[in-house]
C-alpha cells in the first residue's frame, strides 16, 4: 500500500525514485511502430548521431542503428536498463554504432547530436526546452506523446500515438543590416526580426523608408522572406530573399522579380543589435 502511495505521489510530482537517483519519468517502452515512425519522421540516416534521452531498454537507439544506419547514444539513469540495452545492441549486431551512458539526461552534453528522441513527461519536456533550443540549428527533435507547449511542432504524425517533430531554429531575433546591389544602386536594408521559436516576422527600412516583410520562414538555419523593392513605382518588384544563418551573419541569394524578368543578386546581412 505504501509503495503504491509513493508511486502515486511521485507520478503527481513527475519524479520516480530509482536506486540512488530520482528519475524524471518511469520506464514505459515506446511500441515498435511508434519507434519506427519517430525515426522516419526525423528522416534519420547514416550521417546522423541520435541521442535518446531516457533510453529505457535501448530500442530507439538500436533501431536507429539497425534500420537507418545511424550512430546512437542512449542516456539512461537505470543501470539495469543500460545493461539490457547493451545486450540488445549485441544481439542486433550494432554494438559498434551505439553506446549507452548511465547518467542524468540533464547533465549530458548533447552538442554532437543531430537528432534527439524522447519519450518523457510533459514537465520534463518543459524543463528540457531551453537546452533543446540551444542545440545546433537544424537539429531534429522527435517526441513521442508529449509536446513542448508553446514551442509548436513543425510536424505531427499520428500512428497509434502522436509523434512530434521540431527543427531547432537559428537565432535571428534582433537588428540586421544588409547591403544589396539593386538595379537602382546599392541599398542599405536595416531589418528588425522578431522571433518566437521558429516563427519569425520583421520590418525593414530601406534608405529610411519602411518596407513590410512578407512570407518570412525559418527552418533550422534556412531563412526566407520577401520585401517589395518599391523604389520606382512603375517598376516595383518583389525581392525573394533566401539564405543561411551562421551566428551573426546570414547570406544567400535574392531573386528579384519573376519569370523572364527575374534576376539574381547575392546578399549578406550582419547582426548589429538585439
Ligand atoms: C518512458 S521511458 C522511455 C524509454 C525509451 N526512450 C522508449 O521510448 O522506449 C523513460 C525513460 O527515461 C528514464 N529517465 C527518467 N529520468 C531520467 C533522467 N533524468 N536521466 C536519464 N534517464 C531518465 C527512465 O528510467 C525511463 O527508462
Amino acid at each position: 500500500m505504501r509503495a503504491v502511495l509513493v508511486a502515486l505521489v511521485a507520478l503527481a510530482a513527475g519524479t520516480f525514485p530509482l536506486i540512488g537517483f530520482a528519475a524524471d519519468a518511469p520506464f514505459v517502452p515506446s511500441p515498435q511502430v511508434v519507434v519506427d515512425e519517430m525515426l522516419r519522421a526525423a528522416n534519420v540516416g547514416p550521417q546522423d548521431v541520435l541521442y535518446d534521452l531516457g533510453s529505457g531498454d535501448g530500442r530507439i537507439v538500436i533501431t536507429a542503428a539497425r534500420k537507418f544506419g545511424a550512430r546512437g547514444v542512449g542516456v539512461e539513469l537505470d543501470e539495469h536498463l543500460v545493461i539490457q540495452s547493451e545486450e540488445g545492441a549485441r544481439q542486433a549486431g550494432v554494438e559498434q554504432r551505439v553506446k549507452f551512458l548511465q547518467q542524468d539526461l540533464f547533465k549530458t552534453d548533447l552538442s554532437e547530436a543531430t537528432v534527439i528522441t524522447m519519450y518523457l513527461l510533459p514537465n520534463v519536456n518543459r524543463r528540457l526546452r531551453p537546452h533543446l533550443l540551444n542545440l545546433k540549428p537544424g537539429t531534429r527533435i522527435v517526441a513521442h506523446d508529449f509536446d513542448l507547449d508553446e514551442w509548436k511542432p513543425d510536424q505531427v504524425t499520428t500512428i497509434r500515438k502522436n509523434v512530434f517533430l521540431w527543427i531547432v531554429p537559428a537565432k535571428v531575433g534582433g537588428r540586421w543590416v544588409a547591403r544589396v546591389p539593386l538595379p537602382g544602386g546599392m541599398r542599405n536594408f536595416v531589418i528588425d526580426f522578431r522571433q518566437m521559436f521558429q516563427a519569425i516576422d520583421g520590418v525593414a527600412r530601406v534608405e529610411g523608408q519602411q518596407a513590410q516583410m512578407w512570407e518570412a520562414r525559418l527552418r533550422g538555419d534556412r531563412i526566407s522572406f520577401v520585401i517589395v523593392d518599391g523604389d520606382d513605382r512603375d517598376h516595383e518588384a518583389s525581392l525573394y530573399f533566401e539564405g543561411r544563418v551562421a551566428g551573426n551573419v546570414m547570406e544567400g541569394e535574392i531573386r528579384r522579380g519573376v519569370g523572364n524578368a527575374q534576376s539574381t543578386i547575392k546578399w549578406q546581412a550582419v547582426k548589429v543589435g538585439p
